[in-house]
């Protein structure tokens, strides 16, 4: 089989000339006479690889000495209780606004370490929307406010970010890179790399220095933003490839033209298949219009005892994991950066086809 059009929520499609150059450099990375696997970490041609990366990670996001770039471990996951154990003590309040699953994992994990609030939740409507800023009940005390900018499953995407007295920790992991944003906005911003950035088994936190160096005794050491900081993430064995693979999205995105030319193609992939969902009787998004993530597209069948069948002839075409997330039915397409506009064309295509025969 050739490539297939790979609409998986992630790990996740990854561009082709990353994959191409990374299998050219597989055994032999310039001239070394191995793969970047093989190489210690503390070997000047592997911290070259990381340095590179870190430095065209800032410039593609703009962020400033103001900020440690840390790349470590532990998923999103780790970071859900890395937050607490690093920017509050116990007793301490971080204020929420649970928007999906994954912000519900967050609040989830955080109750163990500190005094959550959950300042809004759109959990009684299934997730279907970020509620309105005017709703939202934050307590006089917290020391961070948590969100999360695109819920991967429930495919709800925030689109203007919520001015904030308190620092705002985001979990980026299902949009960072897809759009500019303003680091400045923000105290902590955290993904894990499995959609935009590269392979899983890789962190990236993007924390505010001053905001850093308080940590529980309790907290783990690789979890500890200073401490990683100083031993520029590398307390113990980085996730190495991981590293080198983003290292190369990172150039691809430059080459691009940056992130605003990715999300310029964004937009353009989000507004095709919103609009075909949009201008048919037989497709529905589940999502508030104004929250529609430009990355992970649930849309249901009117009639979900087709849903087999439209995965079924959906793979016969090449195209792979549309399958929805149980807890929201249907299909999911998930179009991040490396999924080309062509990939989106041919769902598209194939979705009306599916709609003339069995709709
Ligand atoms: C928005 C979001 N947050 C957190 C996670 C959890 O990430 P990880 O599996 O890397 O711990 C995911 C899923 O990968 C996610 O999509």
């Amino acid at each position: 089989m050739g490539r297939t059009y790979n609409f998986s929520a992630g790990p996740a499609s990854l561009p082709i000339e990353v994959l191409n150059q990374a299998a050219e450099e597989m055994t032999d990375y310039q001239g070394s006479g191995m793969s970047v696997m093989e190489m210690s970490h503390r070997s000047k041609i592997f911290v070259d690889v990381a340095a590179q990366a870190e430095a065209d990670l800032r410039e593609l996001m703009g962020v400033s000495d103001e900020y440690h770039v840390l790349f470590l471990q532990g998923g999103a996951t780790g970071q859900f209780a890395g937050i607490p154990l690093n920017l509050t003590q116990a007793g301490d309040t971080i204020d929420f606004i649970e928007t999906g699953a994954w912000s519900k994992k967050a609040v989830k994990e955080a109750k163990k370490y500190c005094n959550v609030n959950v300042a809004a939740s759109s959990a009684d409507s299934n997730f279907d929307h970020i509620p309105d800023q005017s709703a939202w009940q934050l307590s006089d005390n917290a020391r961070l406010l948590h969100i999360c900018s695109n819920e991967t499953i429930g495919g709800v995407q925030f689109k203007n970010f919520p001015s904030s007295s308190v620092p705002i920790a985001v979990d980026m992991s299902s949009d960072i890179l897809s759009r500019p944003v303003d680091v400045n906005n923000f105290g902590l911003i955290y993904a894990g790399a499995q959609k935009n950035i590269g392979p899983a088994g890789l962190t990236v936190v993007i924390v505010r220095k001053d905001l850093c160096g308080n940590a529980r005794d309790i907290t783990p050491t690789f979890l500890d933003y200073a401490q990683q900081a100083d031993n520029d993430s590398m307390i113990n064995t980085p996730p190495t490839y991981g590293w080198y693979l983003a290292g190369l999205v990172f150039k691809w995105i430059k080459e691009k033209g940056g992130v605003e030319a990715i999300e310029a193609q964004n937009n353009a992939k989000a507004a095709l298949l919103y609009g075909a969902i949009e201008n048919s009787n037989f497709y529905s998004s589940p999502v508030a219009a104004g929250n529609r993530s430009t990355m992970n597209v649930p849309f249901t069948l009117a009639d979900s005892a087709l849903d087999a069948e439209f995965v079924k002839q959906a793979e016969a075409r090449s195209m792979f994991n549309l399958k929805g997330h149980r807890s929201v039915g249907g299909m999911r397409a998930s179009i991040y950066n490396a999924v080309s506009l062509e990939a989106v064309q041919a769902l598209v295509s194939f979705m009306s086809e599916f709609e003339n025969e069995r709709g």
